[in-house]
């Protein structure tokens, strides 16, 4: 054994292990976050981590580099398990030149990503970076478009998961941008095209970091990201939880999750829940919690476009995605965020071979000039297309209001949803008896006519069994069997296929 390259190995460890050093290691732990390294043990089962390319160096001779030299070059990436099963993980240490990408550590990632793709094992992020490494110039830039192309080659093929945990800025927030889902910690991560010094500059604008790309602001305002997470430990532990839904590729099929909760379970509740008077609100989630596995809803993007619920839950232990109006917010309308929001979600479970349980109560498009100028036609059309395009198994229940074109566009049967269920408080016609009854007898009506009328058109048209005659509806259920009914039907439908006719890829509406 040559004992000097033994203990130069082990020296080349250690230091790759320091990063930037100690100080500026105390300094990312005074900010209240963790480590890169202490990331990645966080996230991955005990022992289970294999790290790659420690001894890599950058290789930049610009600017004075070649004095600062750290093995490893700031990125920690390699394999690991989660609950058992296979992920690759890459964490940016903010205290190697403030976790910036260089050549170097670019192809690190980059053979991370090739290798995720060729074993079909889902790719997780942590992400801590000042973007492009400045003195590396194009070289740094060209690192991120091998890994833009690889994101884009991978999405549909693998899940991928990002985690903001610094401030990114630049090519550290485009490359999460196209990953599947984004978590931000509070009050430590920031995500920005351009900083506030830089927007003083060019707009003369003031705005704080935290206003411009805090993590609340990119799950309520913007929706970039989808989970906030208190601190650094609760954002690792819940990307684990979220793996526990997910399938390792596109080709896998859910994981499963044995449950005690019985699949006829009657939730005699549910038949007092949904309100009989068609304006009051009620909390949609009350009615999910109560039908999926032991009440367990793993929600995403709750703080976005709140008049949609998604999220992750089990039927009898397998992964099902729940798509649902919100009543208790905008009376659980559509606009330009919800139908996004829901659109995106819908695509990714299709890609996952995730079954779509949709639960409608939707009184319509939000109207005005803020939704039609926002270009609510072309939003509301991802929806739409999205439901049309996914061919897994999909399963609606209309709760109570299915009106106009968000009857069609939330997974109706007329776009190939297998099995449509409607309580018999649901109303399915073109628009409310209201808004139908102004426009029918506009010219005609006496004033005491009208609320007859409005009765009349909600006997005749609000009400699923107009509906369930023409076989658009499959059944009207009482609401406590929902459980045992949805789980017959996904059940039924396990061995579903459906295709798309031959093309290269559609052009959903962007
Ligand atoms: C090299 C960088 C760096 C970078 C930070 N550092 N960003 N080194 N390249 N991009 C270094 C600093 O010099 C400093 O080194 C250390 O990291 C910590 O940085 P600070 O500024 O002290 O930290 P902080 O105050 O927390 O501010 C963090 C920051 C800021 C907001 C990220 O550093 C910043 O604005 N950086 C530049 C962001 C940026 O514009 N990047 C390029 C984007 S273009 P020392 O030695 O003092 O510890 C891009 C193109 C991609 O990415 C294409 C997209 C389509």
């Amino acid at each position: 054994m040559n004992t000097s390259r033994i203990d130069e190995l082990r020296e080349r460890h250690a230091r790759a292990e320091e990063g930037g050093g100690s100080e500026r290691q105390e300094r990312q732990h005074k900010e209240g976050k963790l480590s890169a390294r202490e990331r990645v043990q966080l996230l991955l089962d005990e022992d289970s981590f294999e790290e790659l390319d420690k001894l890599v160096r950058h290789r930049c001779q610009d600017f004075g580099m070649q004095a600062s030299v750290v093995d490893g070059d700031g990125f920690v990436t390699g394999f690991g398990l989660i609950h058992g099963r296979q992920v690759f993980v890459f964490a940016q240490d903010f205290t190697v030149f403030g976790g910036s990408l260089s050549e170097s550590n670019a192809q690190k990632i980059v053979k991370l990503m090739d290798l995720a793709m060729k074993t079909g094992a889902p790719i997780i992020g942590l992400n801590d970076s000042g973007g492009a490494r400045i003195q590396e110039g194009v070289a740094s830039l060209a690192g991120y478009a091998d890994i833009f192309l690889r994101n884009t080659l991978a999405s549909g093929l693998v899940p991928q998961i990002s985690a903001i945990m610094g401030p990114c800025a630049g090519g550290a927030v485009y490359s999460p941008a196209l990953t599947d889902f984004v978590f931000m910690v509070d009050g430590t991560s920031h995500m920005f095209v351009t900083g506030p010094d830089v927007i003083k500059t060019v707009t003369h604008e003031d705005v704080t970091k935290e206003h411009l790309g805090g993590a609340m602001t990119h799950n309520s305002v913007s929706g970039v990201a989808h989970m906030l997470a208190h601190d650094d430990e609760d954002c690792l532990r819940r990307i684990r939880e979220l793996m526990t839904f997910l399938p390792q590729n596109n080709l896998d099929g859910v994981p499963r999750r044995p449950t005690k909760d019985p699949d006829d379970r009657a939730d005699q509740e549910l038949d007092t829940l949904i309100p009989p008077e068609s304006n009051k609100p009620y909390d949609i989630k009350d009615v999910i919690t109560r039908v999926v596995d032991d009440g367990i809803l793993f929600e995403i993007a709750e703080h976005f476009a709140r008049n949609i619920v998604i999220g992750f839950a089990r039927m009898s232990g397998d992964t099902v995605g729940v798509v649902a109006n919100q009543p208790a917010f905008l009376a659980g309308c559509l606009d330009i965020a919800s139908s996004t929001k829901a659109a995106r979600f819908v695509r990714f479970c299709d890609a996952f071979q995730i079954p779509v349980l949709t639960f409608e109560d939707v009184p319509g498009f939000l109207p005005g000039t803020e939704q039609e100028f926002g270009g609510i036609i072309r939003h509301g059309a991802k929806l739409l297309y999205a439901y049309a395009e996914a061919t897994v198994p999909k399963i609606t229940v209309i709760t109570r209001k299915a009106y106009g074109g968000a009857y069609c566009v939330m997974g109706s049967k007329h776009l190939r949803t297998d099995v449509n269920f409607a309580y018999p408080t649901a109303e399915i016609a073109v628009m409310g008896p209201e808004g139908a009854v102004n426009i029918l007898y506009k010219r005609d009506m006496q004033n005491g006519d009208r609320q007859s009328k409005i009765e009349e058109y909600r006997d005749h048209f609000a009400n699923p069994f107009k509906a369930a005659e023409r076989g658009y509806v499959d059944d009207v259920i009482e609401p406590h069997e929902t459980r045992s009914k949805v789980i017959r039907a996904l059940r039924m439908l396990k061995t579903k296929t459906d295709t798309m006719p031959r093309k290269k890829h559609g052009n959903i509406p962007l």
